[in-house]
């Protein structure tokens, strides 16, 4: 059973403050539950914790112009699409409301998996994509297919192909909305197997990597004074799981710095929020670092069926329409809030 819950803040001249109205329905047969008034913003910020805490579908949250008043909309509508009412979502912070359509999009690692759904997904919507990676010809035969999309090759690691795919970005686009850091690889291992030289390869790629795409685009973001970046952190951080010691640390890691950069920048109108996928179909597998064998047994030893790439990817344009601090897609076992 799924709600729909609506806070719609007004702005009465009578009042001190804006109310809010709450109305939660079940969204199924449209039955209104509650519906009242919140007398002021400590209400309702108790009111989004306990949907949070709930974890909740929080489909609207909206302001709007009061008979006299001169209120303009603070909060943004949130996507109203059906589908996911099955992603577990919240979102506590409206301030952000970018659309996908004619957004120039930054994705790294678009040659396969989550990055290249992620890219499909965002040019049906109308965005224009910057496809970076290693692998060229793969991002030149996705950007072949996709309207107005470019690939750029690049090493997320190496800081001047960084800078030089953010350069060309802006060369081709003039602008960049949204930052995609995806690009990723796993690392499988007891502790007293890890080879310290692939835990430092893996946290140049999944942490410090990050970090530097970040802050070659967020020059051009602040000037911009909108932006949005997704982390895709990984739902292995939400519990703790032997053999992803290295993988995770470096995961939480990256949720760490995401949520950092989230509240250092919370005036600027950049929103950076985390993906935290699950077992998702790729080639992520395959191109473990360290002990494919372990990771492949370590996946088939539970009943769980892989996502697919395309909803790992619909999260994540969700998280960029709304600016939504997080979204996972991991079970309520291990720690996250997804039931599909
Ligand atoms: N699949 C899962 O179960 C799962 C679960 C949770 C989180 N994640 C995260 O999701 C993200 C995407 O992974 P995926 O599942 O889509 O796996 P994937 O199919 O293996 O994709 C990984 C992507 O990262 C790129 N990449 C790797 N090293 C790079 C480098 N040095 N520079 C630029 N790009 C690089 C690869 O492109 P090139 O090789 O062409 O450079 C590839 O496009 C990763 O961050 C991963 O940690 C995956």
């Amino acid at each position: 059973m799924h709600y729909r819950i609506r806070i719609q803040g007004h702005l009465d001249p009578g009042w001190q403050d804006r109310f809010w109205g709450l109305c939660i329905e079940q969204q199924e047969t449209g039955t209104t539950l509650l519906s009242g008034i919140l007398p002021d913003q400590a209400a309702l910020h108790g009111v989004l914790l306990q949907i949070t805490r709930l974890g909740l579908v929080l489909l609207s949250l909206e302001t709007s112009e009061a008979p006299g008043g001169q209120e303009k909309s603070v909060f943004s509508t949130q996507t109203k699409k059906t589908g996911l009412s099955r992603l577990s979502y919240v979102s506590t912070q409206g301030e952000n409301n970018m659309n996908i359509d004619g957004a120039v999009m930054l994705i790294t690692g678009a040659s396969s998996g989550i990055g290249a759904a992620t890219a499909r997904a965002a040019s049906r919507d109308g965005a224009r994509l910057v496809l970076a990676a290693r692998r060229e010809e793969r991002i030149a035969q996705l950007a072949d297919e996709l309207r107005e999309a470019i690939a750029v090759r690049c090493d997320v690691t190496d800081a001047d192909q960084v800078a030089k795919a953010v350069q060309t970005a802006l060369e081709t686009f003039g602008r960049i909305d949204v930052l995609v850091n995806n690009a990723g690889q796993g690392l499988q291992g007891q502790i007293d197997e890890i080879d310290p030289d692939d835990f430092r390869a893996i946290l140049d790629l999944n942490l410090v990597a990050p970090l530097v795409t970040m802050q070659a685009v967020l020059p051009i973001m602040r000037k911009q004074g909108v932006g949005s970046i997704v982390n895709v952190s990984s739902g292995t951080i939400l519990s703790v799981i032997p053999g992803t010691g290295a993988y995770s640390a470096s995961k939480a890691g990256l949720a760490t710095l995401s949520a950092v950069a989230r509240a250092e920048l919370a005036s600027t109108g950049i929103a950076v929020s985390t993906m935290y996928p699950f077992i998702t179909a790729t080639e992520f597998l395959e191109s473990i670092r360290a002990d494919h064998e372990s990771a492949a047994r370590l996946e088939s030893s539970n009943s769980l069926q892989p996502q697919k790439p395309d909803q790992v990817a619909e999260a994540i344009l969700d998280l960029i329409r709304t600016g939504a601090e997080r979204a996972d897609l991991v079970p309520e076992q291990y720690g996250g809030t997804y039931r599909g």
